[in-house]
């Protein structure tokens, strides 16, 4: 089994050279991550070389063109999907707006959208609202005690009327990989689609999303060390039930249809860097550029962080003082851990442990949540 060069993995990051913020490295997926540092080289060099309208015929327009292309195929290689399911838009809550309207036009009163309780706001408000125009909401509920999203608990809720079950691959406060397979396979018995919000999974790994049976997969790049963006991955499956959002003559373009502003040039361009810099990991650990590449580096980082958070669910399930919330067995979760505290304050408990436990024993990533008797959290 290949050991993650962390040492090499940090070279890559210039945060951890910088002065300001030395010994303080808050690399939590919340706030974004910080980028690294083939990022930064392509966003200087576009700001620099290419900062003009792409796709003309002159050499720094068709050198901007190229890089964004390039930005497409190359995620939809690590996503496996195809090139043209593969959009960019301004970020993960923008998108499901944008993509609340789209199924608006195609759905009729009666049709049922399905929302799990697990979701970020980003992944419910924007369906919920549709409950105004005759679109019956149901919800999927979590159990109460964990916290924890069951497939039991999905199949009473399907039936013909259902369009669309909206879930997330991994809750931001569970920290739980739900099992998408068997929610795409018992959503798509129904006839209904599957959204899948993967904002808290992207960071550990680039999924297969083929694999997933995901119809449509949305993540933000601002959490995996790039640019301020959400990508949409809209399967083919999906397309029949949306209704273009760009500019009329945009409607038949695959990368602009669901898109309605123009997009940050910039910023698809320099998405590029965290391809590259998957890549690079790869070719450091004795990888080539072959089919395989995009899984064997999820399988790199995924494995790297199991350790760690086996030591840390250990460590929370033994103390009395406070309840984990989502599963005890590493190979469950991503590190990303809440726990309930009903007899110490979130800010307490936040100044006196939370930054060691952000670096974790081997200084690889972790976050974590703390809630509160009051609801707050730390
Ligand atoms: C699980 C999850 N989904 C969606 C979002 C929203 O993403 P964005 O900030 O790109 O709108 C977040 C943001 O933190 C999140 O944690």
């Amino acid at each position: 089994m290949v050991k993650l060069d962390l040492k090499y993995v940090r070279q890559q990051f210039p945060a951890f050279s910088s002065k300001t913020l030395a010994s303080e490295f808050f690399f939590e997926n919340a706030g974004g991550s910080y980028m690294c540092k083939q990022v930064i080289d392509r966003f200087q060099r576009y700001y620099e070389q290419r900062k003009v309208q792409p796709y003309y015929a002159f050499k720094a327009s068709v050198d901007a063109g190229a890089e964004m292309d390039m930005a497409r195929v190359r995620f939809a290689q690590y996503l496996n999907v195809s090139i043209d399911e593969v959009l960019f838009g301004p970020s993960t809550s923008q998108n499901t707006y944008v993509l609340s309207q789209a199924f608006l036009g195609r759905l009729s009163r009666g049709d049922t959208i399905i929302i799990s309780e697990q979701e970020h706001e980003a992944n419910s408000g924007v369906w919920r609202r549709l409950e105004c125009n005759g679109i019956e909401i149901r919800i999927w509920p979590i159990n109460e005690a964990d916290g924890r999203l069951q497939i039991s608990r999905l199949k009473p809720l399907l039936d013909q009327t259902v369009k669309m079950v909206a879930m997330t691959h991994c809750s931001n406060l569970v920290g739980e990989i739900n099992s998408v397979r068997d929610a795409a396979d018992l959503a798509h018995q129904v006839g209904a689609i599957l959204l899948v919000d993967g904002v808290s999974y992207c960071p550990h790994g680039f999924p297969d999303v083929n694999a997933l049976g995901a119809d449509i997969y949305l993540f933000s790049t601002y959490k995996t060390y790039g640019p301020h963006q959400g990508i949409m991955v809209i399967r083919k499956s999906a397309w029949h039930l949306l209704e273009p959002q760009a500019h009329f003559f945009n409607h038949s373009n695959s990368s602009k249809w669901m898109v309605p502003a123009g997009p940050d040039h910039a910023q698809i361009a320099a998405a590029n860097g965290i391809i590259d810099y998957f890549d690079d990991v790869d070719y450091h650990h004795g990888g080539s550029s072959d089919k395989e590449r995009p899984r064997r580096v999820q399988k790199l980082l995924r494995e790297t962080e199991k350790p760690n958070i086996q030591i840390m669910t250990e460590y929370l399930v033994g103390r009395k003082d406070i309840r984990l919330i989502g599963p005890s067995v590493a190979n469950d979760r991503v590190p990303t851990f809440s726990f309930v505290a009903p007899h110490i304050s979130a800010a307490l408990i936040g100044k006196k442990t939370c930054r060691r436990w952000y670096y974790g024993r081997n200084r690889t990533f972790l976050r974590c949540t703390i809630i509160c008797r009051d609801g707050s959290r730390s």
